[in-house]
């Protein structure tokens, strides 16, 4: 995602891009990917919503090691024309919603040690390209995160990136969705994360509620730990109606007359999955 108070660093593009540089990636490296990677494979195909799974197939994802981004951008570029470019850690705002703006993700290039297989503060390549990528070869979520883009460039101009940063926490990073009757997982911060997949759908901690804009909007995030809450959209074709179409001026506007909402609170007009009972939680801070 993006961070705006880093400088950037001298190897870097001005558009904050380097080379991937693949041949430079360690054995090591490479296994770190493939020990990742197949541990979210057996445990994610019936948690994942079924778009997941289908994108790392046509992006030919399970081939082993980091993937090459220019053999994923040409696959990308076929389906619907995104591009997968290398940065070497997050970039500010206006860098980001640019990328986005014109149909290029950015991917971190680095990849975590290997003692950090569960935890890392910064987006790694498996994050970004594992979390984000697969759903990118679905026409309607590319859709929205070209969308998104645009949108990070009016709200800045705005005055309004907290309040729509909401949005792609609760969407693009933690989002859940309706599937039949149950929910399936498609935020990138939860299918890249063993201990969040599971905890997202199974644990009784969280609360989980339909996705509604103005209220996501309202809604607090933390960023050090799993989360309080989720929100389940009802379809990304539903998802991207509700925001592409939707003018957020007006909506800015009515979002900072009203307070913020804390990450534990349910409200009575809540289209309520689970209450959850925050007690991972709670009892975190009782520890
Ligand atoms: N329609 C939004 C606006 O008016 C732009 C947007 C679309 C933002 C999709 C996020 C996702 O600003
Ligand atoms: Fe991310």
């Amino acid at each position: 995602m993006a961070d705006a108070t880093r400088s950037r660093p001298p190897e870097a593009a001005e558009d904050w891009t380097v080379p991937q540089c693949w041949h430079e990636y360690s054995a090591q490296d490479h296994a770190t990917w493939d020990k990742l990677f197949a541990r979210q494979l057996g445990m994610l195909p019936h948690r994942v919503t079924p778009e997941f799974m289908a994108g790392l197939d046509v992006l030919r994802m399970s081939k082993p090691g980091i993937p090459d981004f220019a053999e994923l951008s040409d696959r990308l570029m076929t389906l619907t024309g995104w591009q997968v470019v290398a940065v070497p850690g997050l970039v500010p705002d206006d860098v980001f919603f640019d990328h986005l703006a014109n149909r290029r993700f950015v991917a971190g290039n680095f990849i975590r040690r290997p003692d950090q297989l569960d935890y890392l503060q910064e987006p790694d390549v498996f994050h970004d390209v594992f979390g984000h990528v697969p759903l990118l070869a679905h026409p309607v979520f590319a859709d929205y995160m070209q969308a998104y883009g645009k949108g990070g460039q009016r709200a800045t101009a705005l005055g309004m990136i907290d309040r729509l940063a909401r949005l792609y926490w609760y969407t693009v990073e933690f989002g859940l969705i309706r599937s039949g009757d149950g929910l399936k997982l498609y935020g990138a911060g939860i299918v890249s994360s063993y201990g969040e997949s599971v905890f997202a759908l199974d644990d009784p901690s969280p609360h989980r509620i339909g996705f509604d804009l103005e209220r996501v909007m309202r809604t607090k995030y933390r960023i050090d730990d799993f989360q309080q809450n989720y929100f389940v959209i009802e379809s990304f074709e539903d998802l991207l109606e509700r925001t592409l179409n939707t003018d957020f001026g007006p909506l800015y506007d009515r979002v900072a007359q009203l307070p913020d909402i804390e990450i534990d609170t349910i409200l009575s007009e809540d289209g309520v999955y689970t209450r959850g009972t925050q007690a991972y939680a709670h009892g975190k801070v009782a520890a």
